[in-house]
């Protein structure tokens, strides 16, 4: 796993463990009503939005009112994108407007480039893509927060380049320039195109152009989260996107579709997935691409990658982890199905991702490429009604003392 927090457990760092108020401690609650704490904001309403629904009951997921397998076979990312962002699936006239605008922005500064030279070839892609995507910032400075004009650009240069970005510290990183982006190729195809040097076979392409529209959103995760109360204090889009690819980064969020292959690998063989499965529960371990807060069955998106990866090993050849993978699922059926706990978005993306030959580490930027729709599209909403996000707290910690000279402590 990736990301560690290298902080021992200490009463001092660890705020979990200053949970509850202590004796001799203050409360700063005003009122007499005594305010509710929900670790996780589980259930509280955080914003009012019209981008996404999910029925985690019925194992559905809208945007905008379309549901996604519908979208995922029969539109296209850069449409699905559109639809997100501006509330309306495009006509032919906007969709080719839109795509030919995306097209010319692709390419990113040379400086832009050489500044991601000079970062740790061994460093993690999602690191570099958020001091990447944040350093848009500094070549498109102008915060008009209040100009059509202005959020139209954003957003195109943001859906442009980020796929720019991530293929480019691969390259980078292997020893190699960065390849600039083709014309004749259309989004999905030209970042395969980008990060591999040849040109995607049609159904690679567009399968993974399916695997962007089944991640484009998914109402208020916590990246997204992230984007809006970063909107919501009026900075510019390319900070709105940066703070939510930082938290995109953690396993608990995108970063399980990495550790759910380095878990495959793992367990090995299938006659070792029940007995890897009883110890993993039996020692209170998350069982990675399994879970969701919102989704008590499986996730609808799980369905689809599960068919899309099917799709890609009748034409490229099986991948015996897909056997393991399957196994896995039934066995933790029964042992976690009766907790609402089923395979989430990750579980299957990975053995895609796999298949068209995409490292790992990479698995989450392609997240962050689809979810910038998402983000972009609650960056708009947050703007159209803006109140700027500081929730209260439930203070723990000592009532007022007296400082001490440092000799008497
Ligand atoms: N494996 C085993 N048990 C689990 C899992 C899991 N993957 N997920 C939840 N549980 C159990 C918990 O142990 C807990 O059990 P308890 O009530 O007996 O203590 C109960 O289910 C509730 O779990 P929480 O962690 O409180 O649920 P929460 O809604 O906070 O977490 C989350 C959701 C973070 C996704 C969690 O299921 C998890 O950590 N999954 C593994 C990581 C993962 O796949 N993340 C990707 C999510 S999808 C996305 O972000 C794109």
């Amino acid at each position: 796993m990736r990301y560690g927090t290298g902080m021992a457990a200490s009463p001092r760092f660890n705020p979990l463990l200053r949970a509850g108020k202590p004796q001799g401690m203050a409360s700063s609650a005003v009122g007499t009503a005594a305010p509710v704490f929900r670790p996780g904001l589980e259930g509280v309403p955080a914003t009012q939005s019209a981008i996404c629904d999910i029925d985690g009951l019925q194992g559905k997921l809208t945007y905008r009112g379309y549901e996604v397998g519908s979208l995922a076979t029969n539109s296209s990312f850069l449409e699905t994108a559109y639809l997100l962002i501006w509330g309306e699936l495009p006509t032919a006239a906007e969709l080719q407007a839109f795509e030919s605008e995306v097209q010319m922005h692709r390419r990113v500064s040379f400086r832009i480039r050489d500044m991601m030279k000079s970062f740790p070839s061994g460093g993690h892609p999602m690191d570099a893509l958020q001091a990447s995507a944040a350093s848009l910032g500094l070549f498109y400075s102008r915060r008009a927060l209040d100009s059509p004009d202005y959020i139209a650009a954003a957003v195109v240069r943001l859906i442009a380049k980020i796929p720019t970005m991530v293929a480019a510290f691969q390259l980078i990183r292997k020893g190699q320039d960065p390849i600039q982006p083709r014309d004749d190729l259309a989004y999905a195809a030209n970042f395969l195109y980008m990060l591999t040097e040849r040109e995607p076979d049609p159904l690679a392409a567009r399968i993974f152009d399916a695997c962007l529209i089944l991640h484009a959103e998914h109402s208020l995760n916590a990246s997204t989260f992230s984007a809006r109360v970063t909107a919501s204090t009026l900075t510019d889009p390319y900070a709105v996107v940066a703070s939510a690819v930082g938290t995109l980064a953690g396993p608990l969020h995108g970063g399980a579709n990495e550790d759910v292959l380095e878990m495959l690998e793992q367990i090995g063989t299938e006659d070792q997935v029940e007995p890897w499965l009883d110890r993993a529960i039996a020692q209170k371990q998350k069982i990675m691409g399994f879970g969701h807060r919102e989704y008590k069955v499986k996730d609808p998106r799980a369905v689809i990658l599960q068919k899309l990866a099917e799709e890609l090993f009748d034409q490229f050849g099986h991948d015996p982890l897909y056997d393991l993978a399957r196994k896995l699922e039934s066995v933790a059926a029964e042992r976690l199905g009766p907790k609402g706990i089923y395979p989430n978005v990750d579980f299957y993306s990975g053995l895609v991702y796999r298949k068209l030959g995409i490292p790992e580490d990479l698995f989450t930027p392609l997240f962050a490429i689809a979810r910038t729709a998402g983000w972009l599209a609650h960056w708009k909403e947050q703007l159209g009604a803006n109140r700027i996000y500081r929730p209260t707290q439930i203070y723990t910690g000592h009532a007022e003392r007296q400082w001490v000279p440092q000799g008497a402590r």
